[in-house]
């Protein structure tokens, strides 16, 4: 199915809206994915490049940069295309963890070369080449530049990619000539932005809305009680959030993996037990609130002190989550001050902060409030 015939599935599905910036963006995306499979067969070899490849006379298409507000439906047009797109070699990744990634594989590079196990030479060519053998296509979200590190390699990094034929559709807020706007040393990343202006297109999406913030407001965001409509309401503004498309994905957490069975669009959706009655602490709450901007919550109950070691990590849970400007939607045994009963322990009075959170986390203000992801992304191992 054809990029184009997925958005339009959706549509009739009632999912989504039929938005004309959207459409014009599907043709974009939809030509990319209906040329790549026969250019990717005519430049295979990954780690010469078609600059050395004398088989295929044409370079590479160029990628697409999409970049708009949030809400526009940006995520999921690309996730929409990389579906779509028939080439085995392809990888959709958070541009945050793409990065943890690129300087973990620099990293083991100058290791192997301080150890004698390898000969000294410039270690983004020997990562760059890694990439491109495993990956023809590159899809990234949320492509932003926020770190002096990245600044430093990106530049060399796609030069090298952009030279193995490796082909780039990246999501942004910005377009190019705004990354890393304010930052540091901004003149060593003009040359990355000329490049990326060469070997992308780049588009505006200017959909009619933010479509995330009128859905998060559309309904109420924290159902009482816990009764079958309080489940049919939770399923229905599930499937508004996820467009009825729907992922398990997991996440890394500090070595560990961290499995969310039901992910779409930035959006995660667990069950109080899964979330807070498992053995999950400060680190993997901090992953689920960097990596989703909206968590789904179904069957908070009423808590103790004989609860109070989901208690606390609900409690952390919120914590993080409101950091992060995260949106919740829940559904719970009552009302947030009605939660937690009993006096006793620290959790009673720690409760009265979450408590409060949780009822902020209802308004207008904090809805619009956007997603902070700074520090990095634990977005996928891939699935
Ligand atoms: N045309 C549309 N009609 C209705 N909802 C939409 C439409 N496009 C996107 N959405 C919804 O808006 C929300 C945000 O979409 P997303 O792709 O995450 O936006 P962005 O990446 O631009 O921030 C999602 O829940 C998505 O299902
Ligand atoms: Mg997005």
């Amino acid at each position: 199915m054809s990029v184009r015939e997925r958005y339009d599935a959706l549509v009739d599905a009632g999912s989504i809206e039929r938005d004309g910036a959207q459409l014009l963006a599907v043709d974009r995306l939809d030509h990319l994915a209906s040329i790549l499979p026969d250019v990717m067969v005519a430049s295979k070899s990954g780690a010469l490049g078609w600059l050395f490849n004398k088989s295929s006379s044409a370079p590479p298409p160029r990628g697409l940069y999409i970049y708009g507000d949030v809400g526009r439906g940006k995520t999921m047009l690309m996730d929409l295309f990389y579906s779509a797109l028939a080439v085995p070699r392809k990888r959709r990744v958070h541009f945050h963890a793409f990065m943890a990634d690129v300087h973990e594989r620099i990293h083991s590079v100058r290791q192997a070369v301080k150890r004698g196990d390898s000969q000294a030479e410039d270690p983004i060519s020997p990562v760059a080449r890694a990439l491109a053998d495993e990956a023809r296509v590159l899809c990234f979200d949320e492509f932003s530049v926020t770190d002096i590190a990245d600044a430093m390699v990106l530049g060399r990094l796609f030069e090298r990619l952009f030279g193995h034929g490796v082909v780039v559709v990246a999501t942004s807020n910005v377009p190019p000539s705004e990354l890393y706007k304010d930052g540091l040393q901004r003149q060593n990343v003009m040359p990355f932005i000329a490049l990326l202006n060469q070997r992308m297109n780049v588009i505006e999406l200017a959909a009619r809305t933010d479509f995330r913030l009128e859905k998060l407001q559309e309904r109420p965001s924290y159902y009482v009680p816990l009764d079958a409509r309080t489940a049919r309401e939770m399923d229905e503004v599930w499937a508004r959030l996820s467009s009825g498309i729907e992922l398990p994905r997991r996440l890394a957490v500090s070595g560990r993996e961290l499995s969310a069975p039901r992910t779409a669009l930035g959006s995660a959706r667990f069950t109080f037990s899964d979330i807070c009655e498992k053995p999950l602490g400060p680190s993997d709450y901090l992953a689920v609130a960097r990596t989703f901007h909206t968590l789904v919550i179904d069957g908070i109950p009423r808590m103790n002190f004989e609860h109070r070691n989901p208690a606390k990590r609900f409690i952390t849970l919120i914590d993080a989550i409101y950091d992060h400007g995260t949106k919740l939607i829940a559904s719970a045994e009552a009302e947030p001050f009605q939660l937690f009963y009993g006096e006793v322990g620290n959790e009673a009075f720690e409760f009265r902060r979450t408590a409060s959170r949780l009822i902020e986390m209802r308004s207008t203000s904090y809805l619009s409030r956007p997603h902070e992801t700074r520090g990095g992304a634990f977005v996928p191992i891939e699935t």
